[in-house]
C-alpha cells in the first residue's frame, strides 16, 4: 500500500507537483495520466526518493519513507524507467540479477530466480540468458526491464512509461503480461503513461494530473461517467467514450430474457466484445450462455447501444 500525503515539489518559484494526496491499495494498479510536464515523473520519483519532496510525505505499508534508509527503500521498490534502462554490457541474466546480487543472495538462489523470471516472461533461458540487450527486440528488452525490477520481489513497483517505445500490438501483449503477473504476484503498481487506453486497460484507479495538480483519482468507470473537470472529459475523449464504457460493462449488465439464434456470447464478455461479435456476424441478437454453457438469455444490438449512450 502506498499513501501519498500532500506531496509537493518546487523548483525555485515553480511548483511542479502541488499538494497531491491519494492511496494505492495493496495489490492494485494505479495509473497516472496527464499531459507532458504535468509532474507525473516527478511524483513517481518522489516515492522512491530519487527526488526529495519539498513538502508532504509518502508511506509504504504505513511506514514513512523518510525513516527507511535510501538503499533499502530502492531494493523494496522496483523501478522501471522509460527506455528500459538495461545495462548494455551485461547479459540478460546479469541484468535481472542486479538487485539480488546487491542484496547478497547466494548464487543458486539468484540463478533460480533469474530462471523463474525468464520463464514468467516467456523468454527461453537457454536462448536469452546469455544475450546482451542490443541483441534483443524492443519488446524483449522491455520484458527484461520489468523482470529486473521484479527480481528481488518488491512489494511495490514504479513504472514510468514502461511501454512507451513499443508498437501497438506488442504493447497490448506487454500490458496483458504485466496484468497477469501483477495478479499472480500481488504486486502494488504505480504506472505513468500518456496513453489513455493503457490507463483504462491496466488501472484499478486512474490519477489524472494537469499542471502539477491532481484533478481526479477514481476508478476507470467513475472517470468515464463522472469526469471531475472539463479537462478530464477531454482527456478521456468524447468519441471514444461510449466504447470505453462498453469495455467496462459485461453482457450480464445488459442481458435480456428470451433466446436468439447463432453463436452464443459468454455472460462474462464485455459489451464491446459482444457488439463486435454481433456486427461481425451481422445479427441483431445472439444467445448468451453462462460459464457452464447453459443458455441464460439474449443480448441485442439495441440494448448495447442504449448502454453506450447511457449517461448516468
Ligand atoms: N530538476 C528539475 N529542475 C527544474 N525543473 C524540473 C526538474 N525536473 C523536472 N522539472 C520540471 O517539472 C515539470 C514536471 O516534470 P515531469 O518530468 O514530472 O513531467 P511529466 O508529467 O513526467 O512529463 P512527461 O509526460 O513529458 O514525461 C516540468 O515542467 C519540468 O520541466
Ligand atoms: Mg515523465
Amino acid at each position: 500500500m502506498i499513501d501519498i500525503e500532500h506531496l509537493t515539489k518546487r523548483y525555485g518559484a515553480t511548483t511542479v507537483v502541488d499538494d497531491v494526496s491519494f492511496r494505492v491499495e495493496e495489490g492494485t494498479v494505479a495509473v497516472v495520466v496527464g499531459t507532458s510536464g504535468a509532474g507525473k515523473s516527478t511524483l513517481l520519483r518522489m516515492i522512491n526518493r530519487l527526488v526529495e519532496p519539498s513538502a508532504g510525505r509518502v508511506l509504504i505499508d504505513g511506514k514513512d519513507t523518510m525513516t527507511i534508509p535510501e538503499d533499502e527503500l530502492r531494493h523494496r521498490i522496483g523501478y522501471v524507467i522509460q527506455g528500459y534502462g538495461l545495462f548494455p554490457h551485461r547479459t540478460v541474466a546479469q541484468n535481472i540479477a542486479t538487485v539480488p546480487r546487491l542484496l547478497g543472495w547466494d548464487r543458486r538462489r539468484i540463478a533460480a530466480r533469474v530462471e523463474e523470471l525468464l520463464d514468467l516472461f516467456q523468454l527461453d533461458a537457454a536462448e536469452f540468458a546469455t544475450k546482451f540487450p542490443h541483441q534483443l527486440s524492443g519488446g524483449q528488452q522491455q520484458r527484461v526491464g520489468v523482470a529486473r525490477a521484479l527480481a528481488a520481489k518488491p512489494a511495490v513497483l514504479l513504472m514510468d512509461e514502461p511501454f512507451g517505445a513499443l508498437d501497438p500490438v506488442i504493447r497490448g501483449k506487454a500490458q496483458d503480461d504485466l496484468r497477469a503477473i501483477q495478479k499472480r504476484l500481488g504486486t502494488t503498481i504505480m504506472l505513468v503513461t500518456h496513453d489513455m487506453n493503457e490507463a483504462f486497460h491496466l488501472g484499478d484507479r486512474i490519477a489524472v494530473m494537469d499542471r502539477a495538480r491532481l484533478l481526479q483519482y477514481a476508478s476507470p468507470a467513475d472517470i468515464l461517467t463522472h469526469p471531475a473537470e472539463a479537462f478530464v472529459e477531454e482527456l478521456v475523449g468524447t468519441t471514444e467514450r461510449p466504447f470505453r464504457l462498453l469495455s467496462l460493462t459485461t453482457v450480464q449488465d445488459a442481458l435480456e430474457p428470451g433466446s436468439a439464434e447463432g453463436q452464443p456470447v459468454p455472460l462474462s464478455a464485455s459489451l464491446r466484445d459482444a457488439l463486435s461479435q454481433l456486427i461481425w456476424l451481422g445479427r441483431q441478437a445472439l444467445p448468451v450462455t453462462d460459464s457452464s454453457g447453459a443458455p441464460v438469455g439474449r443480448i441485442s444490438v439495441d440494448r448495447i447501444l442504449r448502454h453506450g449512450r447511457a449517461d448516468p
